[in-house]
């Protein structure tokens, strides 16, 4: 996801840019860019990568002295992340940074182009810069030539711009966008698009309203329809990046429903599955596919085997990685291979990943990480985009890579002919609701609190589910273990009375999860065997359960998978609360790390 920063002031500028855009790094980002005036004259800078890729190129750029910047760290939608994309964006003699979609980029593009425009990029935003320069041609006043700009942009945004016709100033505006303008007490002006760049920099800042448009310099700052309020910017930098929750963890279980959208944005169509990263060459001659994966993604590798044998019809083999390397695995050439790793760094990962290179397979990487070791070493890669995961249980990567794998097993779908095209175009529509049920699951967030305090002690907890849900009850009984230090166990529900049915007890928790949509008598079935043992049980369904001594009620669905996405929810959820109470570190918890580098 895209982020925005602009200075005015004396101090060095592009450090000042550079700094804003680090903070913003946890949104994640694929090239980032700086525009820096001084004495009237612009200089700009892009990089593809990472921000020390940027830093390189501008090692030797001095900005000393009373100046303005604005810098933009870009995270590609429309067109590949290149230089020529990065932005700022230039006109003749402006340059533009900007978050956002311009829906309507393509007209306007064309009137452009028809008034003789040159585009550099295949970006939506290269047409304000040269919108801009238009207006101005025919007014004096700047400001009124940016507003008539702004005023012919459908779409969100938050734009900033700089020309060299008027030294010294920003236009600023937004729409659907987030940004923020702070000052400091030395009269210096700030801009962000989320508060993590201005705390320790800014003394207040002022929280921009949609359809806000203004522009400011060093003496003033003039903003329609209303001025703005600036209020005292409180708060150290670790609580601004939290974005006001309580641990990373939180915030990124909160933020699903948006890197979800981002996950299909311009690969889920009205009735196609698009994926830039591979093409019909890339799939020809795949008869079967393996998938390898570690922890959380393995078992986003396990529910897409359901997936992909249920709607592609293509038989699909599931290994742990660290057990995949040593036993001397028999490969064939016309199976896929695919790894899944949402730091793209895991050593067990990247080493099933070679030997399936040298065996000649075709690899593909489902990967959170872009430019990581895996998505180097691969032949091809769909990024989840589910932006930097801080908290060590992974939660959004987890989300992000599950809808990727649904994605992808329908692409299968299409190209195998295993599902008539109505039945895609279900698919598809259920899979636009997910970000709308992952943002009503969050309800749940209370009860899941309460329930929290009953959770703290016992000798065990079962998580279990069948189908796909089996896969979602080991990540939930991993999630509960990696934070909450409590032994949890993950089991199909149908597999209980093969044996760890004799542990049931009134101390031992079975977290039961039942959809309505799939196997729900079957799975109630099991339910009741644990319960008549005295198992205490928590049910996630939709229907009330006579039996269970707890219940967090879901919403109805009419799709499994947007019931999985929900429990999903709920799991991580139950699983942060029970650690809070339990006083643990939600985002660091012991003995684990965020990237396992080590075999
Ligand atoms: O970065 P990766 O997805 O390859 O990591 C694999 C596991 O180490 C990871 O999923 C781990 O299980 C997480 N801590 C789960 O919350």
């Amino acid at each position: 996801m895209c982020g925005i920063v602009g200075y005015i002031g004396k101090r060095e500028i592009k450090s000042r840019l550079i700094e804003g855009l680090r903070e913003l790094e946890y949104r994640g980002y694929d090239s980032a860019g700086i525009a820096v005036m001084l004495d009237g004259r612009i200089e700009s800078f892009k990089a593809v990568g990472k921000l020390s890729n940027l830093e390189e190129k501008t090692k030797d750029f001095a900005t000393n002295g009373s100046g303005i910047g604005i810098g933009h760290t870009r995270w590609a939608t429309h067109g590949k992340p290149t230089e020529l994309n990065a932005h700022p964006h230039m006109g003749e003699y402006s340059y533009v940074v900007h978050n956002g979609i311009i829906e309507n980029y393509r007209e306007i593009k064309e009137m452009l182009e028809e008034r003789g425009v040159t585009f550099l990029s295949q970006t939506d935003t290269e047409v304000i810069v040269h919108l801009f320069e238009i207006e101005a041609e025919c007014r004096d006043d700047l400001f009124e030539a940016f507003k008539a700009t702004i005023d012919q942009l459908d779409g969100a945004y938050a734009v900033l711009l700089i020309t060299q016709k008027a030294p010294g100033t920003i236009f600023f505006a937004r729409k659907g966008s987030p940004m923020i303008i702070g000052r400091s007490g030395s009269g210096e002006i700030f801009f962000a698009s989320s508060d993590a760049p201005l705390i320790g920099e800014a003394d207040e800042a002022a929280y921009m309203e949609d359809g806000t448009v203004g522009f400011v310099t060093s003496e003033t700052l003039y903003t329609e329809p209303e001025p703005l309020s600036f209020v005292p910017l409180q708060g150290d930098k670790m609580t601004a990046q939290k974005g006001g929750f309580r641990f990373f963890m939180e915030k990124e279980i909160y933020e699903q429903y948006e890197v979800m959208s981002d996950t299909m944005i311009g690969r889920v169509l009205d009735e196609d599955i698009v994926f830039e990263e591979i093409d019909d060459e890339f799939v020809d001659g795949i008869t079967r596919i393996k998938i390898c994966a570690c922890g959380t993604s393995y078992h986003a590798a396990l529910t897409a085997s359901y997936l992909f044998e249920r709607l592609s019809k293509i038989p699909v083999n599931v290994e742990i990685a660290s057990e995949f390397r040593y036993k001397e695995p028999l490969l064939t050439d016309d199976t896929l291979f695919i790894v899944i790793s949402q730091s793209g760094e895991t050593a067990d990962t990247l080493e099933a990943l070679r030997m399936a290179k040298e065996a000649g397979l075709k690899t593909l990487a489902v990967c959170n990480v872009d430019n990581s070791s895996i998505v180097r070493m691969a032949d091809a890669t769909i990024l989840t985009r589910a932006g930097i995961e801080k908290g060590v249980a992974s939660t959004k990567a987890f989300a992000t890579q599950v809808m990727v794998l649904w994605m992808l097993s329908l692409y299968f779908a299409k190209r195998r002919r295993s599902m008539e095209r109505e039945a895609i175009k279900d698919e598809l529509r259920f899979m636009s609701y997910v970000p709308k049920v992952l943002q009503k699951s969050l309800e749940v967030h209370e009860k899941c609190k309460r329930l929290s305090k009953r959770y703290l002690h016992g000798h065990g907890f079962f998580f279990i589910g069948r189908d796909i849900f089996y896969p979602l009850a080991l990540e939930g009984a991993l999630k509960l273990k990696e934070i909450s230090y409590l032994h949890a166990e993950g089991y199909p529900a149908g597999e209980m009375k093969h044996g760890p049915i004799a542990l049931a007890d009134a101390e031992l928790f079975t977290i039961a999860l039942m959809p309505k949509t799939l196997l729900y008598d079957k799975t109630k079935s099991n339910v009741e065997e644990l319960s008549a043992r005295d198992s205490t049980i928590l049910s996630i369904s939709p229907e009330m359960f006579d039996l269970a001594d707890d219940f967090i009620l879901t919403h109805p669905h009419k799709h499994p998978m947007l019931e999985f996405f929900e429990m999903m929810i709920v799991e991580q959820l139950l699983s942060m609360e029970i650690a809070v109470r339990l006083g643990n570190d939600v985002d660091m918890p012991r003995n684990l790390a965020k990237s396992v580098t080590v075999e």
